[in-house]
């Protein structure tokens, strides 16, 4: 997909970070966005930034991983605009811990939003975009998390394997139906972003710890919070996937670390050892 100008983005997670650079690159490329988050006040500013510069923008509060709400993302955006040219499934949370120490909430969660939310989206975007005969796109936000594994992060880690598998399994069936539409999954280092503060939005159907998170997990969340104030903006990261769109590449990494890291893993693997975990960057 090389031209943006007129088309339709719809963008989840839009209310911070990535998400929001999504909706104000897209708007700035003169694409109407409809711009999708669980958190009210900062999608309204998300939509006001935007707008300011000039752009096109819906809102629509949904939670990703209550596939009704997903639904009536998907009516709108086809009601309001006719048609779905480009998906960013980018809304993500996170959670740590040790794995024995998580509850089953906190996979219900994290899983919900990372993994579910996508697969809702699919059901209830592709059908559509697929029926309009035209080009179009889907990028789904994994994160190297999903590539490589390390210590107090299982749920998150296993939230992002599954959001990376699920995204080539996703170009595959289209590619085996000779689709126009393209799929293509981010896989971000450190960005500069809300992420480690996620159980902002946590909804309370999603809780049964009874008392304080435990050390390890408060220990990790902090540790985020402090890595990705180091990050890449969110802007450059924009920047990035649009264009990896425009030369439909599959994997869009933000960093040139990346490559090395890869290999490094396939290494390990090939040795028949736990992988390593590197440093993040
Ligand atoms: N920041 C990083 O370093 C980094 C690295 C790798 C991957 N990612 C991924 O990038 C994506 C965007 O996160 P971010 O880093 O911009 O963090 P962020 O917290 O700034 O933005 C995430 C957005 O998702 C929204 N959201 C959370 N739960 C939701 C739900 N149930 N339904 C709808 N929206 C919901 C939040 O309100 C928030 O606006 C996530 O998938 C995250 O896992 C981030």
């Amino acid at each position: 997909m090389e031209q943006f100008n007129g088309r339709v983005a719809v963008i989840t997670g839009a209310g911070s970070g990535i998400g929001r650079a999504l909706v104000q690159h897209a708007a700035g490329l003169g694409m109407q966005v409809v711009a999708c988050d669980i958190e009210e006040p900062p999608l309204h500013e998300t939509a006001s930034l935007a707008t300011a510069d000039g752009g096109v923008v819906t809102t629509v509060r949904a939670d990703v991983s209550v596939a009704a709400d997903v639904q009536h993302l998907a009516d709108t955006a086809f009601d309001v605009y006719g048609h779905v040219d480009l998906l960013c499934n980018n809304a993500g949370v996170f959670r740590g811990g040790f794995m024995w120490s998580t509850t089953p909430a906190d996979w219900e969660w994290v899983m919900g939003v990372n993994v579910q939310g996508i697969l809702h989206a699919v059901r209830s975007f592709v059908p559509r975009m697929v029926a309009q005969g035209t080009e179009g796109h889907i990028v789904n936000t994994a994160s190297m998390a999903g590539i490589i594994s390390g210590a107090f992060t299982s749920p998150y880690t296993t939230s992002k394997f599954a959001a990376l598998a699920l995204s080539e399994c996703l170009a595959h069936d289209l590619r085996a139906t000779q689709s126009a539409i393209g799929v293509s999954v981010l896989v971000p280092s450190l960005i500069r972003t809300g992420i480690g503060t996620s159980e902002r939005n946590r909804p309370e159907r999603v809780v049964d710890r009874l008392g304080d998170d435990p050390p390890e997990a408060q220990f990790v969340a902090q540790a985020l919070v402090d890595s990705t104030a180091a990050g890449m903006e969110p802007s450059e990261v924009a920047q990035i996937v649009f264009d990896a769109i425009r030369t439909g590449q599959f994997y869009i990494p933000t960093k040139g670390s990346y490559h090395q890291q890869i290999r490094a893993r396939y290494d390990d693997q090939e040795a028949l050892r736990l992988p390593a975990t590197p440093p993040i960057d």
